[in-house]
């Protein structure tokens, strides 16, 4: 193996159809996690299989500054089920570069000597140098450092520090709407409220970091719309091309009218602007969101009902956490070896639950069931 970036899994993947995973022995897997949340339709969807299919057919890629007839339709699929009128997209290719290009629209768009940015303690929101900035573990941050400064870190769900800490220095908070990597954490509605208020106050841009809450994974198309928040921008990536390579920093008008000079070659290709329009519309139009509340709801009850060993049961639509009582690593290996249910963690004591939107309660009976057998 010459490759270096992942301690490689001894289970090699295949196939996947649904909820399902295929490895090189025909073994099926349900995908609990959705690959990381990456395909909130299944796998291989056939409506995103065959918009990708037609585009490649006709153009794979071209510079992004001539305009693209799928990726002005996907713009505009953005901005009308956008939350409020945050109407302005960019694209590009990952969850941190979009992170990486709302910090640089903060910066732009408010007074050159506003250089804070407010970001949450346990909060996650990528590894390129100013997402990795704002991203709370040390171990992640450790062999990199010095990064961007002038970050300040605040409690997660607490509302008075985070009112103290926005000023007039201050060109933007960061904030995963409810936090994944770092738990699932759900925060109060007043937390986030507060942060809208003060940003609103102070002249600074709010940036909720949807790239794991969003495309109905907490049971609304964006987790803004159950926050009541309207950000200043909106961030993500993961399920938006539903397992293509896409991510968005979608913004208000006073972002976009002075966002300074960002660029990236691929931004926008034709074929990843056509997974995501494929994804966007399937997601809207077969009301997945919903069907996401309505199975999280099950699958957390029974969760809760079921396991006597968990700590906690926490989360909101499809994006589910229980809280256990020793590490979580060994559990999902159990979960994987023994019972074929592929879960993920979210810190050291959490396994996390992100699985295709798509799913049914059968499934969940499954999980829920391989959960009961491990977890106890
Ligand atoms: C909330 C959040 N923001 C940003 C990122 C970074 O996304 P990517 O891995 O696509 O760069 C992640 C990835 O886990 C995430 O969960």
């Amino acid at each position: 193996m010459s490759g270096f970036v992942f301690a490689e899994k001894p289970i090699r993947m295949e196939e996947g159809n649904g909820v399902y995973l295929y490895d090189d022995t025909g073994t099926e897997y349900l995908d609990a996690g959705a690959s990381y949340a990456c395909v909130p339709l299944g796998h291989d969807h056939a409506a995103v299989q065959a918009a990708v299919r037609d585009q490649l057919d006709r153009l794979t890629y071209v510079q992004a500054s001539y305009p693209v007839g799928v990726r002005t339709e996907l713009y505009e699929l953005l901005a009308e089920t956008a939350p409020g009128d945050v109407g302005k997209t960019w694209l590009c290719n990952s969850g941190t570069e979009a992170n990486e290009a709302a910090l640089k629209f903060a910066r732009a768009a408010t007074d050159a000597d506003r250089t804070k940015i407010i970001a949450t303690m346990q909060g996650f929101h990528g590894r390129t140098m100013g997402a990795l900035s704002t991203t709370w573990k040390e171990k992640y941050k450790k062999p990199y450092e010095p990064l961007i400064g002038d970050v300040e870190f605040v409690p997660y769900g607490d509302s008075e520090a985070m009112a103290e800490a926005i000023d007039d220095e201050t060109a933007a908070v960061i904030v995963e709407p409810i936090q994944g990597e770092g738990g699932i954490n759900p925060p109060t509605k007043r937390f986030l409220q507060t942060a809208r208020v003060h940003t609103a106050q102070q002249g600074a841009a709010l940036i909720f970091d949807e790239v794991q809450t969003g495309m109905g994974r907490t049971g609304t198309l964006w987790a803004a719309e159950w926050t009541d928040v309207v950000p200043d921008m909106l961030t993500a990536a993961k399920g938006l091309g539903n397992g293509l390579p896409v991510g968005a920093t979608l913004c208000r008008d006073w972002i976009a009218e002075d966002y300074g000079s960002h660029a990236s070659t691929f931004s926008g290709g034709p074929v990843i602007s056509a997974a995501a329009k494929a994804t966007v519309e399937t997601v809207v139009d077969e009301e997945v969101p919903a069907h996401a509340a309505d199975v999280g709801a099950y699958l957390r009850e029974e969760l809760q009902t079921t396991l006597e060993n968990a700590r906690d049961v926490r989360g909101e639509g499809l994006m589910v956490g229980i809280e256990v009582k020793r590490g979580a690593n060994r559990y999902l290996k159990e979960l994987a070896v023994n019972h074929q249910v592929l879960a993920l963690p979210a810190g050291r004591t959490v396994v996390r639950l992100l699985p295709p939107l798509t799913l049914e309660r059968h499934h969940a009976d499954r999980i829920v069931e391989a959960m009961a057998e491990v977890v106890g």
